[in-house]
């Protein structure tokens, strides 16, 4: 059984459909705790599934190293084999990024190199892209530069607001998720062989 430690910022519901995938008693992984730079919203589904959560919040702390020393600190008890950044939207310092490497990954809302960073579905609707997608990547040092682990295109149908197009993007990211923590899981994917130096 894979332990799992989830972080997140926001409304979690790529968390909340982990924690329904990890129902299924043949879903080799569990969440073992779920973890926020703030008091996230998504802290709810955390609470329906009896899971335990942690808070580091950002703003309690004089630096961003400062701040990752507390995240490691407050990771370790659970012993996670893997760490799962789930809408956790606060760029890891490199001590934290390397220290969890390469047993960490994260979801993204684009289809990566395109459209890096916090504002992925903005940026690709603000480009005029006529499709974007979805990628799940190791966590490396950089933004949303460590190998990619799955990927798969989304349309931009026209009209599409950020709201819808991220929407449909999401339904994508948590299937993608769910498939590349049952292969590691599973043994049939190997970090160490896709991970960054
Ligand atoms: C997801 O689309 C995730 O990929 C994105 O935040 C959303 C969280 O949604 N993360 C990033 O943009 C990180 N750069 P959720 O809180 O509803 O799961």
């Amino acid at each position: 059984m894979l332990n799992l430690v989830v972080l997140i910022s926001g409304g979690g519901s790529n968390l909340r459909a982990l924690l329904e995938a990890t129902r299924n008693p043949d879903f080799p992984a569990r969440i073992v705790a779920i973890g926020a730079d703030r008091e996230a919203e998504g802290f709810s589904h955390a609470e329906a599934f009896g899971v335990p959560i942690f808070t580091v919040p950002f703003s309690s702390y004089p630096d961003r190293d400062a701040w990752g020393a507390a995240l490691l600190e407050a990771m370790e008890p659970w012993k996670a084999d893997l760490v799962v950044l789930s809408g956790f939207m606060r760029l890891l310092p490199g001590a934290v990024a390397q220290a969890l490497s390469p047993h960490c990954i994260n979801t993204h809302p684009a289809y990566l190199p395109e459209f890096p960073g916090a504002h992925a579905v903005r940026d690709a609707i603000r480009a005029g892209a006529t499709r974007s997608g979805a990628s799940v990547i190791v966590v490396d040092d950089g933004v949303d530069t460590g190998p990619i682990l799955a990927q798969e295109r989304v349309p931009v149908l026209a009209g599409d607001g950020e709201a819808e197009l991220h929407d449909r993007i999401k339904m994508v990211e948590r299937r993608l998720l769910e498939q590349v923590v049952r292969d590691i899981a599973e043994g049939t994917l190997d970090l160490e062989k896709v991970s960054t130096p």
